[in-house]
């Protein structure tokens, strides 16, 4: 299994990553491991652009997409999304799995998160509610659900057949596993209590059934800045910040919110990398910082600014090999349809 992680606040584009991953490997599955529709991924494929909340980018190339255990799930959105792929020309019959143990997000948890969900500035998708149900022992599960049934898949059988009768032998599983929100909206590791209720770490793709020896590359997402939303202050002063969010086009891909700037902080980062084992990183829209011409990063609280491109790059290259990170798996990438 390789695991996609955000090392930020989600919306670091994830989704392109998973679908540049699974267009290169030969993947039998991909996994949605945690969160339920206060995702946002937008995909482009094919020239056109898809914004998926909780079917994993493992359907645009007819490779089996399931949602994990580690995930709660809307089967309202569920049925729109798979209405509105149907209406864009990707076929999903047969492509798409709910493991049978995820739990449910039910009206009533999506009212509550509407009504009560302002405080942290959630997306209102009934995610918080769904996960406290869950861990209090009252939820439902997506085997309770009759129209689920179809698409409902026994995460055990799915990962360990260890033999296939038909053929004659063990069974290849490749699995790219695909994050969602980021390390900085983590349950345990975010800003809390401005934080999302699921693990967004490699480690949360463990819990969907696989064992700690089956995670071969973790590539981590980041932008060359930080962006955030919700209802905390994060935006620093100066006219910068908004430039960077305007020529990014920093809205939210599920509630349309502008999100917050700030330079990338270093240590964000590094904390990042070392707790979810990054092995690969892409950053993106370098497009956007090359447009504003300013180069900075926080660093040990202080803002460093660079006077090139090439003086940030180099900097951040030099601060990831020094934790481990190898100098060709590093990406810096300017471009919305590949890394
Ligand atoms: P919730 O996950 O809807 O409960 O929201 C909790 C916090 O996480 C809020 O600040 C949301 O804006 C943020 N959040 C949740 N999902 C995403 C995402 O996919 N991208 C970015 N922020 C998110
Ligand atoms: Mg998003």
């Amino acid at each position: 299994m390789d695991v996609i992680v955000d090392l930020q606040y989600g919306d670091c584009g994830k989704g392109k990553v998973a679908h540049y991953l699974v267009h290169k490997h030969p993947y039998t599955h991909v996994l949605r491991y945690n969160g339920g529709c206060n995702a946002g991924h937008t995909i482009f494929h094919k020239g056109k652009k898809f914004i998926t909340h909780h079917i994993p980018a493992g359907v645009f190339f007819g490779v089996k997409s399931i949602i994990g255990s580690g995930c709660v799930l809307d089967p309202d959105q569920f049925f729109r999304e798979i209405r509105m792929l149907e209406k864009g020309g990707v076929r999903t019959r047969g492509k798409i799995f709910v493991a049978k143990n995820t739990h449910i997000i039910t009206d009533a948890n999506k009212n509550e998160d509407k009504q009560k969900g302002g405080k942290i500035g959630t997306t209102g998708r009934g995610n918080g509610p769904a996960y406290r149900d869950k861990y209090g022992r009252t939820g439902v599960r997506a085997v309770d659900i009759r129209r689920l049934k179809p698409y409902l898949i026994d995460l055990y059988e799915e990962w360990y057949p260890h033999f296939d009768k038909a053929q004659g032998k063990v069974k290849n599983i490749r699995i790219l596993a695909e994050g969602a929100q980021g390390f900085g909206l983590d349950i345990d590791w975010g800003d809390y209590p401005f934080v999302t209720s699921s693990h967004c770490t490699a480690a949360g793709a463990l819990l969907n059934g696989l064992p700690p020896s089956s995670i071969g590359d973790v590539w981590g997402v980041a932008k060359v800045y930080e962006t955030y939303v919700g209802s905390k202050k994060f935006q620093p002063k100066g006219e910068i910040f908004n430039k960077i969010a305007d020529i990014g086009e920093e809205y939210g891909s599920t509630t349309g919110r502008r999100r917050q700037t700030n330079w990338m902080n270093m240590q964000t980062l590094e904390r990042a990398i070392r707790i979810n084992g990054v092995t690969h990183i892409v950053f993106n829209k370098v497009d956007v910082l090359r447009a504003i011409g300013q180069w900075a990063v926080i660093d040990k609280g202080k803002v460093k600014k660079f006077s090139s491109e090439k003086g940030m790059t180099d900097f951040v290259g030099k601060r990831l090999r020094s934790l481990g990170i190898q100098k060709k798996n590093i990406f810096f990438s300017e471009s919305k349809e590949t890394i």
